[in-house]
């Protein structure tokens, strides 16, 4: 299989982890594939007509995305226990807290986006502090939560990680931890973890 990715993007690190928590590594190239939200890479479009990463070319020759599809598509591939669990109100958690941090990222890829990107002069402050909201909603749900979470990752906490690391990574100044004590002790823990640290943003 050949997996797509770039190694700055928080949502092809969720299929990064997923590929070597489940010792699937041996079986899926990564492709170092640029991206940019003004500058269509027509090589990838033709993998995914939506141009984002993460795009999966399956043994098959058919291509999945986007992120959470693929991670479930990966979870079918080992015997081992799922990132997604079957049934039931774990299921519904682990789905709930996966939407959620999907949603905290695309907020903050816009606002890097937003201000990495747009040319200074049509920035738009309170379009980011909109984004910045949504963010810092998110976090605060995850803090009130994180003391009940076992040590077993379901792809919710895939999600946790690779959105505490792209905090980290583009919005340091931000200082996500401060505020929450919880989150930022688990965080360093799973950091810890191969295939987290293996995948720290680059
Ligand atoms: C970034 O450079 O922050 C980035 C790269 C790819 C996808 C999303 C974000």
């Amino acid at each position: 299989m050949k997996l797509r990715v770039n190694k700055a993007s928080p949502f092809a690190r969720k299929a990064r982890i997923l590929a070597r928590e489940t010792g699937l590594t041996g079986r899926i190239e990564e492709i170092e594939t640029t991206v940019s939200p003004v500058a269509a890479n027509e090589d990838l479009a033709r993998d995914n007509p939506l141009i984002k990463i993460p795009a999966l070319v399956t043994d098959n020759g058919e291509t999945l995305y986007d992120s959470g599809v693929i991670c479930e598509y990966l979870d079918t591939l080992h015997q081992g226990r799922k990132f997604f669990p079957a049934a039931g109100a774990q299921r519904f958690a682990a789905l709930r807290r996966h939407a959620l941090t999907d949603g905290i990222l695309e907020a903050a890829v816009l606002c890097r986006y937003e201000l990495a990107v747009r040319p200074e002069a049509l920035r738009w402050n309170d379009w980011i502090e909109g984004q910045k909201r949504k963010i810092f909603g998110g976090l605060a749900v995850l803090e009130a939560e994180a003391d009940s979470w076992s040590g077993d990752l379901d792809i919710g906490h895939v999600g946790v990680a690779c959105a505490l690391g792209y905090l980290d990574f583009r919005f340091a100044a931000w200082a996500w931890r401060s505020g929450h004590p919880r989150l930022a002790a688990w965080f360093e823990r799973v950091a810890r973890r191969a295939s987290v640290s293996e995948t720290a943003p680059s």
